[in-house]
């Protein structure tokens, strides 16, 4: 389609686009997909969108796909973004919004990365695809795997939340259980890959799961009619979302639907694993690891992210922040946010709420602005965290 090459999110290196890569040759560091935009916008034009199918394949043109007969597609995206009334009227805010990724296939923002990513998997001849998770991304993966008629193998920590773990067994995953963190479980996948002829389908070791996650930029700006929000609150992980997002806002500006206005990314994280957080208070461009992390947010168990330094940059470009929350925090958040607009949040989604709070009491958010929630997931997979 209009991919021209792969480009190091780092030193710049470019790489060929047909090909299944993972890292930068020379620095290891991510590789972004870059696009003839000119091309794309000669036949997507914002205008036409309305007529496009309701899921994120309506960007069809800024998707690295060739062929369409290689799209695997369980519905993702093109999920609601909620106006938040009665939580809005609590806080003071009238224009608060939740983008509700919980109505995504597998119930997680997940879906969107890995239909991208096993879409090109299957496009690029991969046949085992391995992956190390926190939960809603093996879900996933395990999900499009099946559809696309792929081997998926699947290592996740022992304590990663049950129904991530039924999940990924009835959609037909090889599921390993392990002692220790996601990292451990990537240090695994990256140990056996090359003898088991797995391709590594990590967050940010692949170029294509950020293409799916950063369709949510270009929806936000399509759902606000082409006017970006004025703060987006984040819960980063590995930060793929946010990464995505930063990447969807330069490419509609550079095809002329946006203009130079960004809205301030804010990244939210667990006080037990927050590494951005630190990284940013420090004025790091690289974040160490985090030692020792734990929280019941799975999805931000990560003490060491591989595209940290694009999160870091996206955070200051947008004259954003970083802040943490407690687990009693985002635990308390769950309920106060679904007993006031029905939402049942996964608790990474939730943790915005006490960071939006912590914002507004530090004056780094405005009553007036228009500020939107990412609920990430569904709390339905979380049982054990309410009980
Ligand atoms: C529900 C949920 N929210 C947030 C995250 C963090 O996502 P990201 O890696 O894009 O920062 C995850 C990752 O596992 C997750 O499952
Ligand atoms: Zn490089």
């Amino acid at each position: 389609m209009n991919v021209t090459h792969l480009e190091c999110a780092a030193c710049y290196l470019k790489h060929e686009a047909r090909r299944l890569l993972n890292l930068c040759r020379e620095c290891g560091k991510p590789l972004l997909v870059r696009y003839d935009l000119e091309r794309a916008q000669a036949t997507m034009k914002k205008e036409s969108l309305a007529g496009r199918g309701a899921d994120l394949w309506r960007y069809r043109e800024v998707l690295p796909v060739d062929d369409d007969a290689n799209i695997v597609s369980l519905g993702e995206g093109w999920t609601p973004l909620l106006q938040a009334q009665r939580l809005g009227k609590k806080l003071g805010i009238e224009k608060l919004y939740i983008k509700d990724e919980s109505q995504n296939p597998t119930q997680s923002f997940k879906a969107r990365g890995m239909s991208a990513a096993v879409s090109m998997a299957k496009e690029l001849g991969a046949q085992k695809l391995a992956v190390p998770s926190a939960g809603n991304a093996a879900g996933a993966l395990a999900a499009y795997a099946a559809c696309a008629g792929l081997e998926c193998y699947i290592f996740m920590p022992d304590d990663t939340p049950r129904a991530n773990v039924v999940e990924c067994e009835q959609t037909g995953a090889h599921v390993t259980l392990m002692a220790g963190l996601i990292t451990d479980c990537g240090a695994e996948v990256a140990r056996r890959k090359e003898a088991e002829g797995w391709f590594d389908v990590s967050t940010l070791k692949e170029p294509y799961r950020v293409e799916g996650k950063k369709t949510l930029g270009y929806e936000l700006a399509e759902q606000f009619n082409w006017e970006l929000p004025d703060v987006i609150i984040y819960p980063t992980g590995g930060g793929t979302g946010l990464i995505g997002m930063w990447k969807a806002f330069a490419e509609m500006q550079q095809m002329g639907w946006i203009g130079l206005k960004r809205p301030r990314m804010v990244t939210v994280q667990a006080s037990g694993c927050a590494p951005i957080v630190r990284a940013f208070a420090e004025g790091k461009r690289f974040a160490d690891e985090f030692p020792d992390a734990a929280t019941v947010a799975s999805g931000l168990r990560v003490p060491k992210a591989i595209g940290d330094f694009l999160i870091l940059d996206a955070i200051r470009e947008s004259g954003g922040t970083a802040l943490a929350v407690s687990d009693e925090e985002l635990l308390a958040a769950t309920r106060e946010i679904g007993a006031a607009e029905g939402v049942f949040c996964a608790p990474e989604g939730a943790a915005c709420l006490p960071a939006l709070r912590k914002l507004l009491a530090a004056g780094k958010v405005d009553k007036d602005e228009r500020i939107v929630l990412f609920n990430t997931g569904a709390g339905v997979k979380y049982l054990e965290a309410f009980s």
